[in-house]
């Protein structure tokens, strides 16, 4: 199992945004929905390969700015085409501090 790897406040996620932060090699979706949950997936879109932080984060799911495929967050599956494969999903931390800061783990990905 890996590591809990550390990326910011809770305060550095607003809500309605996605952020884009590198865990390791791997690019992460770093999404906060607009009524405050977080979720954590692979920044990388699965139809053409650009980055789903720029896209659009609506109530639990994030839609690709390039050809509108739509992602639900919780599970990374695309709500329909063109894209066709599902996200990589990943764990999501909220450290019981005050400043809440946040952490992501690679392993127990879907
Ligand atoms: S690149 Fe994301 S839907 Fe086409």
């Amino acid at each position: 199992m890996s590591e809990w790897t550390p990326i910011g406040a809770r305060a550095d996620f607003a809500a309605g945004t996605a952020t884009r932060v590198l865990v390791g090699d791997a690019a992460v979706a770093l999404v906060t929905t607009k009524t405050g949950e977080l979720f954590a997936v692979s920044d990388t879109c699965t139809h053409a390969e650009v980055s789903l932080s720029e896209g659009e984060v609506e109530d639990c799911s994030i839609e690709c700015w390039l050809h509108g495929s739509r992602f639900d967050l919780r599970t990374g599956e695309p709500s329909g085409p063109p894209a066709t494969t599902a996200l990589q999903t990943y764990d999501v931390d909220i450290a019981d501090t005050p400043e809440q800061t946040v952490s992501v783990r690679l392993a127990n990905a879907n």
